[in-house]
């Protein structure tokens, strides 16, 4: 198991406990005007059976999950999650949800038929390590879907989210400037498909445990 950076765990956790009181009210304006739309997209995608939710946040998902899925839901942040779980609650669906780190879920390999990501990588302190996390505890054949914001691959814009990334990341937790589809290659998986869905700012992307290797085992 590759070492885990505690120090940085640890500040993104903070960093999420310390916002969860005011994380639904900070994304409400762009919830409504996109990103529901995509959350619906995703999930329309997503088969039922056994899921893995990595960062379900506060559970702004929940109401998108489809009719007969399993899902069991993880957080970094104790604080998200008690939301989440109030949200599960309020609306009467039966979800696991549990306080884990995505860099080392403690699932066996191959428990889950699918794994669903919402605005997580850009947090989670070692992306690769986490993504690669989600290739061994999803079945060989199962279905891995990320919705992402990345860094924007044109030289200006690119360059100022760079400079902007240190303000952002201690304000709201997530860097701007994560280059997440080339991190799911580098996590050893197999990329089945990525849908730009706000310019190339805002990415579906359709991935699966290849039997690739990852480059940093
Ligand atoms: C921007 S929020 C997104 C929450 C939710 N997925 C959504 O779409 O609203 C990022 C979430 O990822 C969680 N997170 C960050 N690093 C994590 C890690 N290493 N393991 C598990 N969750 C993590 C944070 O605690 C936070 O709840």
């Amino acid at each position: 198991m590759k070492e885990i950076d505690e120090r940085q765990t640890a500040i993104t956790r903070k960093r999420y406990d310390r916002i969860a009181p005011f994380f639904d009210l900070m994304e409400l304006f762009s919830e409504r005007s996109a990103i529901q739309e995509w959350r619906r997209l995703l999930w329309s995608h997503v088969p039922t059976g056994r899921v893995l939710e990595v960062g379900v946040g506060t559970g702004k998902n929940i109401s998108f999950y489809p009719p007969g899925i399993r899902v069991t839901a993880v957080d970094l942040s104790e604080r998200m999650l008690q939301r989440a779980r109030k949200r599960a609650r309020e609306q009467d669906l039966d979800v696991d949800l549990r306080q884990m780190d995505a860099q080392r879920l403690t699932f066996a390999d191959n428990t889950f038929d699918a794994a669903v990501t919402t605005f997580v990588f850009c947090s989670v302190p070692d992306p690769v390590q986490g993504l690669r996390e989600l290739g061994r505890v999803v079945r060989p054949d199962g279905d891995i879907w990320l919705l992402e914001h990345v860094r924007v691959n044109r030289p200006i814009v690119g360059l100022l989210m760079d400079l902007l990334n240190p303000i952002v990341v201690r304000i709201m937790g997530a860097n701007i400037n994560r280059r997440t589809v080339e991190n799911v290659r580098r996590a050893g998986l197999e990329i089945v498909g990525v849908e730009n869905l706000k310019g190339t700012l805002v990415k579906l992307i359709h991935a699966r445990p290849a039997a690739g290797r990852s480059e940093e085992p």
